[in-house]
């Protein structure tokens, strides 16, 4: 369970599904850490640049689950893993979408293997931006029930 949940929060992480969250405006002239950000500016926030930091996750184009996991192997929940953004307008899906992310990847390892068609390439890492959304290239995976 814990390495399962250290899975998603990797995945979430490596690739995220809004790298910029969804456009924001000023209200009014804002001043922020010395900028000025004029009435009715559009703001996008870079989630992705946080989950690429270095700082924040050594070595962070590798995929790597155990970045989650303390020495006893309990899943750790990391302050800069803000796929869902963070603030007021944090996504209001949060809870529901990382419980059904669990209950389906579960359901499916438990009864599928998945393997590779044989010659298929290797699916991309590169997600595919769609308008805001960084979406999977399409690829070929054969799906395997474990009976
Ligand atoms: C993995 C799945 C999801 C991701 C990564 C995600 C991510 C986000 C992000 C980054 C925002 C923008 C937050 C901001 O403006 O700062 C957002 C907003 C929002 N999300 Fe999600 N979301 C997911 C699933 C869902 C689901 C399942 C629902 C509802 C059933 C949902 C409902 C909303 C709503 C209503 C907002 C607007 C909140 C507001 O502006 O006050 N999301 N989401």
């Amino acid at each position: 369970m814990p390495y399962t949940t250290a899975t998603l929060a990797e995945v979430q992480r490596i690739n995220t599904i809004l790298p910029f969250s969804v456009p924001h405006s000023a209200s009014g002239d804002t001043t922020l850490n010395g900028y000025t950000i004029p009435d009715d500016a559009t703001i996008l926030v870079n989630l992705w640049s946080v989950h690429m930091n270095p700082q924040l996750f050594p070595e962070p184009d590798n995929f790597n689950p155990n970045r989650f996991l303390d020495q006893d192997g309990n899943f750790v929940k990391h302050e800069a893993l803000i796929p869902f953004s963070v603030g007021p307008r944090v996504c209001l899906g949060e809870q529901l979408a990382k419980m059904e992310l669990f209950l389906l990847f579960v359901s499916l390892m438990q009864r599928f293997s998945f393997h590779l068609p044989e010659g298929a390439p290797a699916p991309s890492t590169t997600g595919n931006m769609t308008a805001v959304i960084n979406m999977p290239h399409p690829y070929d995976l054969c799906a395997v029930s474990r009976g």
